[in-house]
């Protein structure tokens, strides 16, 4: 019998777990409602965060945070969406414009890609559902991209590598390199190099979960990099340190969850956004995020 060699780091996911949510402040929860629940097909979370002051938007196994107050925007920072149907997305996206006429909403076809911006000028990007490069979601949150200078890739690599002990390799990106993280099944944080990137946004959180949770935590202090407590479960913190000059390279403040923080794992709704009164089908409203 032939054996089959499979190439076993293909698997592999380092100490990075998940891409949990991504966190922007709106100051308006109906426009938000009306973009990423009407528009993106999105689910509001049933069981958390009820009220106005804010909104958890549940896509597949990760969530968007929207509290309310000044919005939030961060030019230089792209999330890359998996949803189910392009073509149902840019129906829905085109049926709320009217709604969002005078925002800075915006839709466009790219390559691969339907281009969205929100009402207050935060980027998406929505892709068809593609195991190879998404893993096995037919909805979920791909990746954070965010613009950084040049020549600052490989040393951000470095940190999540030695200080976080996540996956990172280098790629090749049009104005310089790209590092890729690895932080979760099919999800990446992507730092492109830019030749005029935009500010790093201190209001702006991504939150992450990790299987060794101390670790990163005494080299983080070891590093000197400021580290803001919250719970047991959670801290934060915001510089990429190179470890090998000791150089601040970017700011993204990170919400870190250990995988014990009670939410690790939570069942989030989905629903089918094809769903509506004509043609309404029977036990048919909740999605499947699994491809
Ligand atoms: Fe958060």
């Amino acid at each position: 019998m032939t054996e089959v060699a499979f190439d076993r780091t293909n698997e592999d996911l380092g100490n990075l777990v998940e891409l949990g949510h991504v966190n922007y402040r709106i100051p308006d929860q109906g426009l938000a409602t009306t973009f990423y629940v009407s528009g993106l097909g999105l689910t509001r979370d049933p069981f958390m965060m009820t009220g106005t002051s804010n909104m958890w938007v549940n896509i597949g196994n990760s969530q968007f945070h929207l509290p309310t107050g000044p919005a939030v925007v961060a030019p230089g920072i792209v999330t890359g969406l998996v949803v189910p149907d392009l073509d149902a997305l840019r129906a829905r996206l085109s049926k709320i414009a009217k709604d969002l006429a005078g925002t800075a909403f915006s839709v466009s076809d790219a390559d691969g890609f339907v281009a969205v911006t929100c009402p207050w000028g935060n980027r998406l990007r929505c892709h068809a559902p593609d195991p190879v490069r998404f893993g096995s979601v037919r909805l979920g949150m791909a990746y954070v991209d965010l613009e950084v200078p040049r020549g600052t890739a490989n040393g951000i690599a470095r940190f999540y590598r030695e200080i976080i002990g996540a996956r990172a390799k280098l790629e090749e990106g049009r104005d310089g390199a790209i590092a890729r993280i690895t932080c979760g099944p099919g999800q990446s944080l992507l730092f492109t190099e830019k030749l005029s990137p935009a500010d790093p946004c201190p209001q702006h959180h991504i939150q992450i979960y990790l299987a060794d949770f101390s670790g990163p935590y005494d080299r983080l202090k070891k590093l000197g990099c400021t580290i803001r407590e919250s719970s047991r479960h959670q801290y934060s913190f915001a510089q990429l340190r190179d470890p090998a000059t000791g150089a601040d390279l970017f700011g993204l403040d990170h919400e870190t969850r250990s995988m014990t923080h009670p939410m690790f794992g939570r069942a989030l709704i989905n629903r089918d956004a094809l769903q509506g009164i004509g043609g309404y089908k029977a036990g048919r409203d909740q999605f499947d995020w699994h491809l």
